[in-house]
């Protein structure tokens, strides 16, 4: 007789709990499940991620107690965040990622994930952040990567990206970080996306001038690595210009000229042109940037005195000139105590450099090779 409302009280908790209980989507889930079963089970040990995606429970319903510990998070039904741990899984990543339309970010990074990025990821309309850095990913930048209107950070670093990089890359207005050094990429460096505040792209093949077209409207723009590439030509005056730049790596590549202008207003701290084939005299203009504070030009093929207004600066405490040809006397404010100067001024035609400065512990070319790079005469004018 009193039976009857505790099983309707019964039934109808059990009917609050299935209304208000999470769901996840079907097609989120087969995504899940085919995501999970493209990684080599035998890099899937206990303990990590995806050991604990068990799809006898509901991938976004809490609590995630001893399933779906981590590797994903939800907003409602629907999964928002594919973030592997670095386990060193193995495998493919399945196309039909691309199922997961609410995602805003994927990170993949520190596992050695191969094969093709699928070309669906790049479909992926709300996707803000793309970081499969230090994987075994090959293959291109497809030009469809400009779908992903919402994209703030890529970071593809460490793979096998081969490829030139696709004109469309323009089209990412919401980009602010690219970073894709270490890969295998050729060609030139295409018109930039407007909103850019770091652009790595160190260590690949890349080729060809620094052209004015692809960092027009780049007012953002702090941090350029472009090191260890195949650039060529001069170094122009205008990129030094560019408003928001604070730091330049441009070693290790083949440029063969410098142009330094003086800056109305400038934010650049430091700058590395080291391993170069820079000739000419070190620019004077490098001494008319209010915050300069590391300056390398070491082995290129720099000739002629240091210019005294070097010596000058209040800014500057790393300066690099080692391996150059540079003649004469170093400017004396470098030795006179007033700045606390570090770096290198070795290996080059230089006379008197102080042995008691640390600026000075690398020995001077032998005048033989001195006098050869001078064609004999070795009196600088002064
Ligand atoms: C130094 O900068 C000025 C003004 O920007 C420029 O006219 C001059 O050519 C520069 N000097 C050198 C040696 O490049």
């Amino acid at each position: 007789m009193s039976t009857t409302p505790i099983i309707f009280l019964f039934f109808l908790f059990l009917s609050a709990t299935v209304s208000t209980a999470i769901t996840t989507v079907s097609s989120d889930i087969t995504a899940l499940k085919s995501i999970k079963s493209g990684i080599n089970q035998k890099t899937i040990s206990s303990f990590t991620c995806l050991y604990s995606w068990d799809f006898t429970s509901d991938p976004c319903s809490p609590p995630h107690v001893t399933h779906f510990l981590c590797g994903l998070s939800c907003s409602g039904n629907r999964v928002t965040q594919l973030t592997l741990d670095p386990a060193g899984y193995t495998g493919t990543l399945s196309p039909l990622v691309s199922q997961l339309t609410q995602l805003i970010t994927i990170d993949l990074s520190d596992n050695k994930f191969s094969g093709q990025i699928p070309n669906s990821l790049f479909f992926l309309p709300n996707l803000q952040t793309l970081i499969l850095g230090s994987n075994s990913f090959s293959g291109v930048i497809p030009a469809s990567i400009s779908n992903l209107k919402k994209l703030q950070t890529l970071d593809i670093s460490h793979n096998f990206i081969s490829g030139s990089l696709p004109n469309s890359l323009t089209q990412l207005t919401e980009l602010t970080r690219l970073d894709l050094s270490y890969n295998k990429l050729n060609g030139a460096l295409p018109k930039l996306p407007k909103n850019i505040i770091q652009l790595a792209l160190k260590a690949n093949s890349l080729s060809g001038y620094l052209q004015k077209q692809a960092f027009t409207e780049l007012t953002q723009l702090e941090v350029v690595e472009l090191s260890e590439n195949s650039l060529t030509g001069t170094i122009p005056g205008w990129f030094f210009l560019i408003p928001s730049l604070q730091q330049v790596n441009l070693a290790k590549n083949s440029f063969t000229g410098l142009e330094i202008l003086k800056p109305v207003n400038s934010n650049l701290i430091a700058v590395d042109l080291g391993f170069n084939k820079i000739s000419g005299y070190p620019p004077a203009n490098f001494s008319t940037y209010p915050m300069l504070a590391s300056l390398t030009l070491s082995y290129n093929k720099l000739r002629g005195r240091i210019p005294w207004e070097y010596g000058k600066t209040t800014t500057l405490s790393r300066l690099f000139l080692d391996g150059n040809f540079l003649i004469g006397l170093p400017p004396k404010d470098f030795f006179s105590g007033k700045t606390s100067l570090s770096g290198s001024l070795g290996d080059n035609c230089l006379k008197m450099c102080p042995i008691s400065s640390g600026l000075c512990l690398k020995s001077q070319k032998p005048l033989s090779i001195c006098k050869q790079a001078y064609r004999g005469k070795l009196k600088p004018k002064s």
